[in-house]
């Protein structure tokens, strides 16, 4: 079962699409190269993982050694490319309101990111309640150790937890680059330790431990997951006219040229906002540069955001479909109806909205989706479709990888480096020259 690109209302001319293509032959052959690659040494090197047994080993075996019944709940701590893609994969297979199912299914993660004192007090309070240090486990990430945010927050959950339990240090897993400070530390405090690849940038980390130990231990097939990502590996392999992820580049790329500044990924499972917030990082920071390849100042990048279907049709259709001509949107969609509400024959809202007796959420979520398409050809905005047959780990897996070559491809087709971020590191090293005083 394979998630589905349909770029048929793309808005650009198949010969122009053709032609960017060819440009990218030798760049398929080198990342075919890098799919056979285990040194790590390679810039894309993000693209061994699914195919890597050393990280699923680690998680799934550290996974093991703490699960039990006892286990409530894994606070994990990271912010970015640490921890968008775990939120990405979990909230797509648990549900966006999976703090709902408080008594159903454990272990749940709470994700501890930025130092926001009410949230973390929240956190503090839900400490109060664990009843031995087993209902635990504190995941510290963070690939250079060094980022403000995550390492004041384990230090403050580090120190809560103490107060309330002995000896939890061998409730604590740190996953960092091997060598950083913080993996000496947490060496040196007898954490358990998982490593992460040095090339293997945040934003192309889900993959590795940085992703499989929480989402291993949370419940989630891991194995699935990566069995997914292989899929848009081999048609990176087998399938070079119609590899979906060099296509969208493509698609992306001519459109950008033609002045669509604006990426809208719009998601109508609410489930999958996470994914969108991982996509945002990893188009924002891999192509939105300053200087192309040869240091020649370009400024350039395409914005993205995330929507939600319905919710924000009811917010935002009317720039969309009226403003600024600017926009390119990615529909995604499951019509999955695994899970399905049917309205009553007899409503007792009767006469307010026409034909919705005896439909089922799904259809008229289809009513909806097709609606929305319908308006947009109707005012000539293109837009490309993505079908998720499901979502589960198998098909979410496939997505996230086919986003991750799509922007090799666009970075390259942009003269881009797709793997460095100097502008954060600005931001980073002010806030650290600010706190020194
Ligand atoms: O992509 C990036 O480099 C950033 O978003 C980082 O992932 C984020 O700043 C967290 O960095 P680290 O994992 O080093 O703590």
């Amino acid at each position: 079962m394979k998630v589905n690109f349909n770029f048929e209302n793309s808005g650009i001319l198949e010969d122009k699409i053709e032609t960017e293509e060819s440009k990218l032959r030798d760049y398929t052959e080198h990342l075919k190269g890098v799919l056979n690659d285990n040194s790590y040494l390679l810039d894309e090197a993000s693209l061994y993982l699914p195919f890597e047994t050393k990280f699923l080993a680690e998680s799934s075996h550290l996974a093991e050694h703490f699960k039990n019944e006892k286990l409530k709940y894994i606070l994990l701590v990271g912010i970015g490319g640490s921890n968008l893609g775990t939120m990405a994969v979990y909230n797509a297979i648990y549900g966006s309101l999976d703090c709902l199912n408080s008594n159903k299914r454990f272990p749940k993660i709470i994700f501890v990111e930025t130092t926001s004192a009410k949230y973390l007090d929240s956190v503090f309070k839900l400490i109060d309640t664990f009843n031995s240090k087993e209902d635990f486990v504190l995941n510290i990430l963070s690939k250079s150790g060094g980022t403000t945010e995550t390492i004041a927050l384990a230090e403050l959950l580090i120190r809560k937890l103490e107060e309330r339990f002995i000896n939890i240090e061998d409730r604590i897993v740190v996953t960092t680059e091997e060598n950083s400070k913080l993996h000496t530390i947490a060496q040196k405090n007898n954490y358990s330790v998982l490593t992460q690849p040095p090339k293997v940038g945040g934003r192309y980390s889900i993959f590795s431990n940085i992703g499989l130990f929480p989402l291993a231990l949370a419940g989630i097939d891991i194995e699935r997951l990566l069995e997914g990502a292989k899929v848009a590996l081999v048609d990176l392999v087998n399938t070079y006219g119609s590899n979906p992820s060099l296509r969208s580049a493509v698609v992306r790329y001519i459109a950008r040229q033609e002045g669509i500044v604006i990426n809208n990924q719009f998601y109508f499972n609410p489930e999958m906002e996470f994914c969108g917030k991982w996509y945002r990082q990893l188009m924002g920071e891999s192509i939105g540069k300053e200087n192309d390849i040869n240091g020649n100042k370009i400024n350039n990048g395409i914005c993205p955001i995330v929507s939600i279907g319905s919710t924000d049709l009811h917010s935002m259709a009317q720039l969309y479909i009226g403003g600024p001509r600017n926009i390119l949107t990615y529909f995604v969609y499951s019509a999955d109806s695994q899970i399905n509400q049917r309205l009553p024959e007899n409503l007792s809202l009767d006469g307010l909205v026409n034909s919705i007796e005896n439909k089922s959420t799904v259809e008229l979520m289809n009513a909806i989706i097709d609606g929305t398409k319908a308006a947009y050809t109707k005012n000539n905005l293109a837009y490309i479709e993505v079908d998720m047959p499901i979502i589960d780990e198998y098909t979410i897996g496939m997505y996230l990888q086919y986003q991750m070559l799509e922007i090799m491809y666009l970075a390259k087709l942009m003269n881009v480096n797709a793997f460095d971020q100097p502008n954060v590191e600005d931001y980073k090293l002010e806030t650290k020259r600010i706190l020194q005083g």
